[in-house]
């Protein structure tokens, strides 16, 4: 049984909770309904700061509706199972909501960043952010005005944590993809590091993946199923 799982998230993981995905084959993802320019790069937020605070204030308010489901909770047992076990799961998640949190998982590395913390670009400070963020809004650390922004990796952003994600990956004995369309990068990519690394490698997802043929294995389904069965298969059932 591998000891030292990696695992990816993406937007399918959080699909069952209400949240919506990014892409999807229907034409029915976010970045079909909104224009992803206007709304996730540094230069939307330049020329229009007020349109790109309402879009993640609604994505805050939506993600105070939803709840974790069974894909979340089957994740957060892993790594309480595979710590039972001297093993580890490392955790990276391409979502902005908290929802592996709320299941159980204590370590989750959010890539893409956090809906629910804002950042001030005058000191760096990272600050927790539960309601609506407004221009002009006071950082709490440094006192300045206007200087928040969501703290969530746009495009044409440098994604966190890369140098640990790398290390993780090249010592991983188990790459999975959940979720997740393999059409943002560096994300996308990280299956073709486990290979070149030996790392095998397994796609859990409701349908193929753009990158899908870079992987060794694959489980189709909704991730409220498909990521319990696999759990349980590693670790056995919930007692
Ligand atoms: P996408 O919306 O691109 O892909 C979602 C994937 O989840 C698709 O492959 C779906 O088939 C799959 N899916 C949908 N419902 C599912 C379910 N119930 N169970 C399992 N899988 C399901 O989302 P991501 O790959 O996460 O970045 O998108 C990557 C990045 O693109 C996001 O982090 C975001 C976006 O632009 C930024 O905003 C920087």
């Amino acid at each position: 049984m591998p000891r030292n799982i990696f695992v990816l998230t993406g937007a399918g993981v959080s699909a069952e909770s209400g949240l919506g995905t990014f892409r999807d084959r229907k034409g029915q993802g976010i970045w079909a309904r909104f224009d992803p320019m206007k709304l996730a790069t540094p230069e939307a937020f330049a020329r229009d700061p007020e349109t790109v605070l309402a879009f993640y204030d609604s994505r805050r308010r939506n993600l105070r509706e939803a709840k974790p489901n069974a894909a979340h909770l089957a994740l957060a047992r892993l790594e309480a199972g595979l710590a039972q076990r001297g093993g580890k799961l490392t955790l990276v998640t391409q979502n902005i909501d908290d929802l592996h949190e709320r299941a159980g998982s204590r370590s989750v590395i959010h890539m893409h960043g956090e809906l629910l913390k804002a950042r001030c670009v005058g000191c760096d400070s990272v600050l927790s952010w539960l309601d609506d963020l407004r221009v002009g809004d006071v950082c709490r650390d440094c006192g300045r005005a206007g200087t928040l922004r969501p703290h969530v990796v746009w495009f044409g952003e440098m994604p966190f944590f890369m140098d640990l994600i790398d290390r993780a990956l090249r010592r991983a004995d188990l790459f999975v993809a959940i979720g997740t369309s393999g059409a943002v990068y560096p994300a996308a990519g990280f299956v073709a590091d486990a290979r070149a690394c030996g790392v095998p490698t397994c796609e859990i997802n409701l349908e193929a993946a753009d990158n899908a043929g870079l992987f060794d294995e694959a489980r189709y389904g909704p991730a409220s199923e498909t990521a319990p069965r696999w759990v349980d298969e590693l670790i056995g059932p919930e007692p």
